[in-house]
């Protein structure tokens, strides 16, 4: 059990939407022990995970070390003296807290909104747990409403995404349309120097196979699909309060 104390961190003014993200965060933060290796996600509410921690580490002496999931989550836990670390130099990690672009009652997840899927895929796999932190508005009977990124090489990329919207004839996924991923009028590149083609469905009846499929296909790097990866959902509500699931 953590002698720390998240709810020290107390930020004011938050609209609804930032407090059920940072009611999210803090709830997860009090899973985090003395000595932790911690992942740490991408996106708005992984934004508060890392505040609450900054907060612990620098007034409640608590000790992690952390490997980011992307550029910009790594500035930012630096910023806030969080020793941050490689998956290199650690091997493996005893938890990694994370946001999600949708959930479903099996806690399998779609992500990679902020084209960060790739890496915190890798972060996740190579945890003993992983927990999501989220609002409401991301918990789904069916994953699919949310388009699916998939991370593909630049190389030939054209190809690649003809034959992931061939793949798709095959498989029950309702609407299908893909997008390359723009960042103003150029293509958006992730950490890793890759391409996003977000995939626009309406409902995935069966994510493993899906996942399964486009990773089997030439140029794919990494789909948003994450399937039986998650095993805590933490849901933060706009009063401030907070679930676990
Ligand atoms: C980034 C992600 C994020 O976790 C996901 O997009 C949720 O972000 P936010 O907390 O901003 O809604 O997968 O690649």
């Amino acid at each position: 059990m953590t002698t720390f104390n998240p709810a020290e961190f107390a930020p004011t003014g938050l609209t609804p939407v930032e407090m059920a993200k940072f009611a999210s965060a803090r709830r997860a933060s009090y899973f985090v022990e003395q000595g932790m290796r911690l992942g740490l996600g991408t996106g708005s509410t992984a934004f508060w995970l890392v505040r609450v921690l900054g907060h612990m580490v620098r007034e409640q002496g608590l000790q992690i070390r952390a490997v980011p999931t992307s550029e910009r989550t790594a500035e930012q836990a630096r910023a806030e003296g969080i020793d941050v670390v490689t998956l290199q130099d650690v091997g493996w990690l005893d938890l990694t807290i994370d946001g999600a672009d949708e959930f479903d009652p099996a806690l399998n997840l779609i992500k990679g909104g902020g084209g960060a899927h790739l890496r915190e895929k890798i972060v996740a796999t190579a945890s003993d747990r992983m927990i999501v932190i989220s609002d409401a508005s991301k918990q789904v009977d069916t994953l699919g409403a949310f388009p699916l990124p998939v991370e593909i090489v630049p190389f030939g990329w054209q190809a690649t995404r003809h034959l992931i919207e061939e793949s798709l004839l095959g498989v029950d996924v309702g609407a299908r349309k893909s997008t390359l991923r723009m960042n103003g009028t150029q293509p958006y590149t992730t950490d890793e120097g890759n391409l996003i083609i977000d995939l626009h469905l309406s409902r995935i009846a069966n994510a493993r196979q899906l996942s399964l499929m486009l990773n089997q296909i030439a140029g794919v790097v990494e789909n948003g699909l994450f399937v039986d990866i998650c095993d805590t959902v933490v849901i933060g509500h706009p009063d401030g309060s907070d679930e676990v699931i």
